[in-house]
């Protein structure tokens, strides 16, 4: 198949690549010139593991190419996917959608015969009517039909989620549609993915249903977090006593500083929109977007609280900034919020970060970038771990103590276990975990 992608993001491009990889022919557009001279020449914009590889083995084997020429990228093609940014709009939340309609228009002004177009961007319910109204007014010659097929990959594993994801949603009642979807993703079959065919309107509610679902799962072990602190039990033990029950589920119960990232952030305040431009109440939703907003804004009173209360002259040595491991990303990130709360009350901020360092240099004015994690507790009053890295899990905790002003570990992710933090002579704090004290 022929299938041109439009938008060389984190998803079209993770996407555009796996697809290419599963023997189809696809060509990568993008307007950001740069993105896509970057491309050409085998660097990638985005850090992902194991996209660099595949990048080069697919354009090797001339089925992977890179464009800013969308009407050369969708003559010709069978399917073309729309993978483009939704970000919030300011001010109330709702996903702003020129990106997508934009895309649209130019599809519509290039389709050379009949097409599927897919849109994979994550959009509000009912805008595929929208992109259908646009495509035929663009596009009267052609029967083009419009399919929702949302994405469900996360960063830092987005090659594996989309080889071999839970399940493939397209929603469309089309059933040339239908069969151009399926030969996009036999090779999945094999893998026994199941693919879900719904409404296009369905498949749209299924990706906001999700991201809400999973965002509010994560507070949900947040807050009682917050209860297992004050009553003196274990979040951690909580977690896996709660989700050894097959109807619970293991996964997306880690207690943290909160959510962040590209997505959950926006999509839940878009879903909130849906909800009341349709007079309904997500009553749910809403109390997990304002849970999450002041979490992590609260983490810099546990960093103070660990201190004795008081932040001001005091050091902070921050490890991570990145909204999770394996991503350059720093959209939506804790970092964020809790940076700034620092600076506020007159704190000093030296922070490390495996990836996202570049990116955090521009969001983050005021604090000093380190090389080394070891460099980031050099003389620091407290060391607060706040994103995942492996590269932080096995630290030299002994070493890092004795360069220290005080040493004192905030571990936002529970990644260590506390006796041995005790045994480095550290002071432990991690999330929920009451027992302790
Ligand atoms: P991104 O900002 O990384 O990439 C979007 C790209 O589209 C940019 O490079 C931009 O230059 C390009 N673009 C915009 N308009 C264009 C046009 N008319 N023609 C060509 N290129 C154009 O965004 P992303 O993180 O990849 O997200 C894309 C969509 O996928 C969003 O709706 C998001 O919610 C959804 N999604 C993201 C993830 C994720 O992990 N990032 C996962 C699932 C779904
Ligand atoms: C999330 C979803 O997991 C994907 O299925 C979805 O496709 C994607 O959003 C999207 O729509 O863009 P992503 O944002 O890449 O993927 O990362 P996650 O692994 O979901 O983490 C999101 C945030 O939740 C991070 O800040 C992470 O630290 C936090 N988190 C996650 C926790 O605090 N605890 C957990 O147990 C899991």
């Amino acid at each position: 198949m022929k299938i041109a992608m439009i938008g060389s993001g984190y998803v079209g491009l993770v996407s555009g690549v796996c697809l290419a990889d599963f023997g189809h022919r696809v060509v990568c557009v993008d307007k950001d010139a740069s993105k896509i001279e970057a491309l050409r020449a085998g660097r990638m914009p985005i850090y992902e593991p194991g996209l660099d590889t595949l990048v080069a083995t697919n354009v090797a084997a001339g089925r992977l190419s890179f464009t800013t020429d969308i009407n050369d990228a969708v003559a010709g093609a069978d399917a073309v996917f729309i993978a483009v940014g939704t970000p919030s709009r300011r001010g109330g939340g709702h996903a702003d959608l020129s990106y997508v309609f934009a895309a649209a228009e130019e599809i519509g002004q290039a389709v050379t015969k009949p097409v599927v177009v897919v849109t994979k961007s994550t959009v509000p319910v009912g805008t595929g009517d929208r992109v259908e109204t646009i495509l035929r007014e663009a596009c009267p010659d052609h029967e083009i039909a419009v399919v929702s097929n949302p994405e469900f990959l996360r960063e830092g594993a987005a090659i594996e989620d989309f080889k071999q994801p839970d399940r493939i949603v397209v929603g469309t009642d089309d059933p040339r549609a239908q069969a151009v979807m399926t030969e996009v993703y036999r090779p999945l079959f094999v893998n026994q993915s199941p693919i879900l065919f719904t409404g296009r309107r369905t498949a749209e509610l299924i990706k906001y249903g999700a991201n809400a679902f999973l965002a509010t799962k994560i507070t949900f072990i947040n807050e009682l977090a917050d209860l297992a602190e004050s009553v003196g039990a274990d979040v951690t033990q909580v977690a896996r006593g709660i989700g050894l029950d097959d109807r619970i589920g293991p996964r997306f119960l880690n207690a943290g500083p909160g959510y962040g990232g590209s997505c959950f952030p926006k999509d839940t305040l878009a879903l909130l929109q849906t909800a009341e431009e349709s007079d309904v109440s997500l009553r749910i939703v809403a109390a997990t977007v304002e849970a999450n907003d002041l979490r992590k804004r609260a983490m810099a009173d546990k960093i103070a609280d660990a201190l004795g209360g008081d932040l001001a002259g005091k050091r902070v040595g921050l490890l991570g900034l990145t909204f999770k491991p394996g991503t350059d990303d720093m959209r939506d990130a804790p970092s964020l919020a809790i940076v700034p709360a620092l600076l506020e009350r007159g704190a000093s901020v030296q922070a490390f970060d495996p990836e996202g360092m570049e990116q955090a240099r521009a969001m983050l004015p005021g604090i000093s970038m380190c090389d080394t994690a070891a460099d980031a507790a050099r003389d620091a009053d407290v060391l607060v771990l706040l994103t995942e890295w492996d590269l932080f899990r096995a630290l030299d905790l002994h070493a890092l103590a004795r360069t220290m002003a005080r040493p004192i570990l905030v571990d936002l992710r529970n990644v260590y276990d506390p006796s041995i933090v005790a045994r480095a002579g550290m002071t432990y704090h991690g999330v929920g975990r009451g027992d302790l004290s």
